[in-house]
Formats: structure tokens, C-alpha cells, sequence
């Protein structure tokens, strides 16, 4: 497998059939999570997958009412993230258990610092693992943090009490998605030789 022609190929995807994900493929793909690289070995993500339509209609619905007390600008991009989250057959909600940052608390300040970003990091290698194997499948997804204003009532559905990190919609593209484009390699790359 080519895995440049996957990342490049790879689009945000809003809109899906209404086509479930066989439970053997959303196995692997969030096993690809698992096996992401994390300090020492902490392993600090929760992942919940949620196919239940009323709660993910009653997420939607969350975020739909936030998108109207979050003053201008967060609130278009939250309601179009309610809308794609309310039309995903499935969801993924990622969390931090935030396990290192308490093993680390028993060390110097600066390392809880260090601590609460490598957990992030991990994280968000685990999400790109899970992003890029749905992709390898034929599956879009949506990468939202917009979700995390509403971590309390989106916990309490879920009946889940860690740090949610992302909600990664994903289902089969009922859309092409957009070419979204990069800056030239030059601007953000420096070889020192
Ligand atoms: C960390 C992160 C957070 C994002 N949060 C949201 C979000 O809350 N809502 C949303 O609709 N899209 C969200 N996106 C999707 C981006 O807006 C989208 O990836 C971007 O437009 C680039 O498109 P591409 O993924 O096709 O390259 C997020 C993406 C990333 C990586």
C-alpha cells in the first residue's frame, strides 16, 4: 500500500450513506488507534464507539443548541459540526485518561508539563492512525474538537467521565469532499545539512 498516495488522497468527509461499518472493519480500525506510540508505554486514550442513533442525534442536538451561546464565529463551524455528526452512522469519541499526567505529578512541575503535552501527542497519533486505516477501508471522517465545549453533556450521554479529546465521525462518503491544499513544501520544511 501506498501510504503518501493515501495521506494526499485523504479529504474531510461531512455527508455519508446511511450504510453501517461491518463491526470487523470498525475492529481494525480502531485497533490502528491502539497501536499508536505513546511516552513510556502509558497508553493514555480512551476510544467509545457509539453506532446508537438516538445518541448520537441527541449529541447533534448539543452542540446545535451550543452553536447559540458561543457568539460569532465558533458557531458556524459549530453547527456544521452538529449537522455532521447528527447525519454519521457512527462515531468515535476519543478521551484522555490523563494517566501519565498523574504518574507524573509525583516529579518536577515542568515534567507534568511535558506530561500533559506528550498525552496529547499520543493521542493525536492514535486519531491520525484511525483516520488514515477508515480511509484505507473506503471510509471518510471528520476530525471535530468543536465537541469539547459540550464535554460534560456528552460525557453524561456516553456515561464516560475522562477528558474528551475529539469526536471523529466516520461512515462510508456520500460526498467527494474538498481538495484541501497545502502550502509549498519549502515554506514548512528547512533541511539543515
Ligand atoms: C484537530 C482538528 C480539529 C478539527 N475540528 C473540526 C471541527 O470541530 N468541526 C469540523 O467540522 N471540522 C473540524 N476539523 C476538520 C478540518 O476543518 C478539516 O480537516 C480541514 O478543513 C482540512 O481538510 P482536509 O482534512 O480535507 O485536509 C478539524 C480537523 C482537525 C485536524
Amino acid at each position: 500500500m501506498d501510504i503518501l498516495k493515501l495521506i494526499k488522497e485523504r479529504r474531510t468527509i461531512r455527508k455519508y450513506k446511511k450504510k453501517a461499518i461491518p463491526q470487523k472493519i470498525i475492529q481494525k480500525i480502531v485497533e490502528s488507534g491502539i497501536w499508536a506510540s505513546s511516552i513510556h508505554g502509558f497508553q493514555p486514550w480512551r476510544i467509545a464507539v457509539i453506532t446508537n442513533k438516538s445518541k448520537i442525534k441527541e449529541i447533534a442536538s448539543i452542540l446545535r443548541n451550543k452553536s447559540k451561546s458561543i457568539g460569532t464565529g465558533p458557531n458556524i463551524l459549530m453547527s456544521s459540526t452538529a449537522e455532521t455528526i447528527y447525519n454519521s452512522p457512527t462515531i468515535i469519541a476519543v478521551y484522555n485518561t490523563k494517566v501519565f499526567v498523574n504518574f507524573a505529578k509525583k516529579f518536577r512541575a515542568e515534567y507534568v508539563k511535558i506530561a500533559q503535552l506528550s498525552e496529547i501527542e499520543a493521542i493525536s497519533g492514535a486519531i491520525q492512525n484511525i483516520v488514515l486505516t477508515a480511509e484505507s477501508f473506503g471510509i471518510g471522517s471528520c476530525w471535530t474538537v468543536l465537541p469539547v465545549f459540550c464535554e460534560k453533556e456528552i460525557n453524561k450521554i456516553l456515561n464516560l467521565n475522562n477528558s474528551l479529546l475529539t469526536i471523529l465521525t466516520v461512515g462510508y462518503p456520500a460526498e467527494e469532499g474538498k481538495r484541501s491544499l497545502r502550502k509549498p513544501i519549502n515554506e514548512k520544511v528547512k533541511y539543515l545539512k
